[in-house]
C-alpha cells in the first residue's frame, strides 16, 4: 500500500542554524524557509536526489513540534512521511485493523499542497507515520 518515501522530517531549535549544517557541512540543496502557520512549524526542506529532508522549527505557542522538543532538547526525527495513491482507501484499510488516525481523521492539506494523515506512533514502531496522498 506505502509507496515512495516522500520525506523524513526533522525537528529543530534553530532553523537558521540547521540549514546551514545540511548546505554547508553536508552540501545539501535547501530552500527558503516556510511558513505553515496551520501545522505551527517554519519548513526547510533539504532537497536530496531520491527524497528530502524536512527541517522543522517550531511556530506559534502551541506547536506539536515545540513539545517534541522539550522531550528531545537536541532535535530529533520527528517523523517519517509515505505516499499512498489513495489516502482515504488507505485511511479506511489502517482503520480497520486497528491503527489510530490522528486528530479528526479527516486528511488536512500539508506542506506539499497535498492531502495529509498522521498515524499514531504508539501503532508504528514509535514512529509517528504522515501519509501523503502521491
Ligand atoms: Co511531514
Amino acid at each position: 500500500m506505502i509507496g515512495r518515501l516522500n520525506h523524513v522530517a526533522i525537528a529543530v531549535k534553530d532553523l537558521a542554524a540547521s540549514t546551514a549544517l545540511y548546505r554547508d557541512t553536508l552540501g545539501a540543496r535547501v530552500s527558503q524557509p516556510q511558513p505553515e502557520p496551520d501545522h505551527g512549524v517554519t519548513v526547510v526542506f533539504v532537497e536530496l536526489p531520491n527524497t528530502k529532508v524536512e527541517l522543522l522549527e517550531p511556530l506559534g505557542a502551541d506547536s506539536p513540534v515545540a513539545k517534541f522538543l522539550e522531550r528531545n532538547p537536541d532535535g530529533g526525527i520527528h517523523h517519517i512521511c509515505y505516499e499512498v495513491d489513495d489516502i482515504l482507501a488507505a485511511r479506511d484499510r489502517l482503520k480497520e485493523q486497528g491503527a489510530r488516525v490522528l486528530g479528526s481523521g479527516e486528511p488536512r492539506i500539508g506542506a506539499h499542497g497535498k492531502p495529509v494523515l498522521f498515524l499514531h506512533p504508539k501503532d508504528f514502531l514509535g514512529t509517528l507515520v504522515e501519509l501523503e496522498q502521491a
